[in-house]
């Protein structure tokens, strides 16, 4: 998730791009960067890390008088976030920036190699500005060449591009990615979201999936597939924080509604339509392996123990996984046949990275799954496979335990691909499903209306059960951990079938079990431990497809013919139950206390 900013009119463009990239730097903040056109005088500045750097190379700089400017606050999806791969890219005479993935940029970038084009980065986007510029050759018209641009690309985007062929002129494309025209009078700005133009754009149109076409003199020029298009602008809200939130109370709370869409890019360009396919994995990292095994801490330790049913299940590898704090000290016994995964969101929790570094030091092969590119975890890797779930903000990790629980599915296909382990027919019932998950964690109106309802019986007690079994298992211990960091009431997660023996001694009315119960997986199982649990007068909250008449309250999901999609169903009930228990306490959902986001001691 990158950060976009655009401007074209009379005032002062490198403040109006810095202050608008300042406000998007949650999106991203790897590397940043400010192309602006000024008759034939184009000028590129590029920064690696936070917007600071950039703020202080630009130091010298003014933009007065007309022009056109575009900028961009990274965060790498393709490509180490380096400043050649920073953004705006340039070709010889034009610039873009782009948020997004093209996902046939590959083919492009074959193609575009064919005619002589050289690439001075490693990322997608870089294809967009040289694509602009041999069409331009050989039509030497500016906005048909951006438009037969646009039809060759594949994928998701964003995209603002400047160039010398019609220095007068911002042209934009959108699909996928969310970007906006911001109006005051005759000054035009763009940007991924409301924030960076409240207070200087007053009208807002919020650009729709497909649309594209380009501003000058004032005016926008709209086109769709369907040709020409007009469009209605809206008033712009006025209350900046609540516009970085998108309109949410938390950013907990608008990162278990972007899950859906997050998941998307994800797997963009990775889920095909007969199998994985991971650009960043070659061969021989799994060549000689027999077993995985797995180091992670909290949230990233639960998506791990979910994907060691799947690496077994799917890929019919051994794997073991172990909390990164008490690995490094138990002497463990590493045979360099076995590959060593990584989980991390943030890639520096100090923990995980010494695992890792003893892993490296027994000679072990190793592979990290995580959010952040260029992190000390991913550094000391041999390989990585980002989650691209976007910075997360809350420190309760929602969006980031979803995507590296995606990743993992993948990889377990992705392995199981190599071995030889899975059946035609299995592998396509798994990717269909993997397609659907975007659809499993939309949050409607109704549930959350639901879940907010029914949170206030569960405001006391004395102690909370999540159970589940199989990969419902870490679900429970996830869900538990979310409510206990983010409402201070304490919460297990718990085998349903280990209840009985111990736990249940606990039960009574003021024993909260909150059961994962889904019909694709152990149902009847998992619906005799709740009946003993029902049978010691617990209190019950299933949440299952299935209706079940002991429960005292019950929450029905839509997903019941495949685990997965049942697993990120039930998990965004679980997040959402947290969120708004937390709320009626009181509490501060973001920066719960005691916590911090990133754990870099040991
Ligand atoms: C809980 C949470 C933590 C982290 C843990 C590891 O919501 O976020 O439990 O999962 O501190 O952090 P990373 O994934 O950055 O290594």
């Amino acid at each position: 998730m990158c950060g976009i900013v655009g401007y074209i009119g009379k005032k002062e463009k490198k403040e109006i791009l810095l202050d608008g990239l300042q406000d998007l730097e949650y999106r991203g903040y790897d590397s940043a960067g400010i192309a602006v056109v000024e008759g034939k005088s184009l000028q590129n500045f590029k920064a690696v890390g936070k917007l600071t750097n950039l703020r202080e190379k630009t130091r010298n700089y003014h933009s007065e008088g007309f022009g056109a400017a575009i900028g961009h606050t990274r965060w790498a999806t393709h490509g180490k976030p380096t400043e050649l791969n920073a953004h705006p890219h340039m070709g010889q005479y034009s610039y873009v920036v782009h948020n997004g993935i093209i996902e046939n940029y590959q083919a492009l970038k074959k193609e575009l190699a064919a005619e002589g084009v050289t690439f001075l980065s490693q990322t997608d986007t870089e294809t967009i500005v040289h694509l602009f510029e041999q069409y331009h050759q050989a039509s030497n018209d500016p906005f048909g060449a951006f438009e037969q641009t646009v039809k060759r690309l594949e994928g998701a985007y964003a995209i603002l591009l400047v160039s010398e062929a019609d220095p007068d002129a911002i042209f934009f494309a959108k699909n996928g990615s969310p970007m906006l025209i911001g109006f005051d009078g005759e000054e035009i700005y763009f940007a991924s979201s409301d924030t960076p133009i409240i207070g200087k754009a007053k009208e807002v149109y919020y650009l729709e999936d497909g649309d594209y076409g380009y501003v000058k003199e004032g005016k926008v020029h709209l086109f769709n597939q369907s040709g020409a298009k007009s469009y209605s602008t809206q008033p712009l809200p006025t209350d900046k924080a609540l516009a970085q939130k998108d309109g949410y109370r938390f950013f907990m709370e608008k990162e278990i509604y972007e899950q859906s869409r997050v998941m998307g890019e994800t797997m963009m360009g990775r889920v095909l339509e007969d199998g994985i396919r991971f650009e960043e994995l070659n061969d021989h990292l799994f060549e000689g392996i027999n077993a995985i095994k797995i180091c992670a801490c909290g949230t990233s330790y639960h998506s791990a123990l979910a994907s060691s049913y799947l690496f077994e299940r799917i890929a019919k590898i051994r794997c073991d996984v172990e909390i990164a704090s008490e690995f490094r000290h138990k002497e463990p016994l590493l045979t360099n046949d076995t590959l060593f995964i990584t989980i991390s969101q943030s890639g520096e929790t100090a923990d995980t990275l010494e695992a890792l570094k003893m892993a490296k030091r027994a000679g072990l092969r190793s592979l990290s799954i995580c959010n952040v590119d260029n992190s000390s975890i991913v550094r000391e890797s041999d390989a990585t496979l980002l989650t691209r779930a976007g910075i997360e903000k809350g420190v309760a990790s929602t969006k980031a335990f979803a995507t590296q629980t995606m990743v993992l599915w993948m990889l377990s296909l992705w392995i199981a691909q190599q071995r030889n382990t899975i059946e035609t027919d299995r592998l396509r019932e798994e990717l269909d499903a993997m397609l659907h998950t975007p659809k499993a964690l939309i949050v409607t109106d109704a549930l959350h209306d639901r879940i907010h309802r029914l949170s206030k019986r569960y405001l006391h007690g004395h102690g909370f059960f999540f159970i589940g079994r199989d990969l419902f298992f870490p679900l429970a211990l996830e869900g538990a951990l979310k409510l206990k960091e983010i409402s201070y009431l304490h919460a297990e997660g718990y085998p349903a079938g280990e209840m009985k023996h111990g736990p249940i001694a606990l039960a009574d009315s003021e024993l909260f079990t909150i059961a994962l119960m889904p019909a694709s997986l152990l149902y009847d199982k998992v619906k005799s431990n709740v009946e003993e649990l029902s049978a010691r007068d617990a209190t019950i909250l299933a949440i299952s497809p299935r209706p079940f008449d002991l429960a005292d309250d019950f929450i029905q999901t839509q997903y019941d013919s495949h685990p997965m999609l049942e697993f990120f169903e039930m998990m965004v009930v679980t997040q959402l139950l947290a969120l708004e228990i937390s709320i009626r306490l009181g509490n501060d959902v973001d920066m719960p206390r005691n916590l911090a986001k990133s754990v870099t001691v040991e």
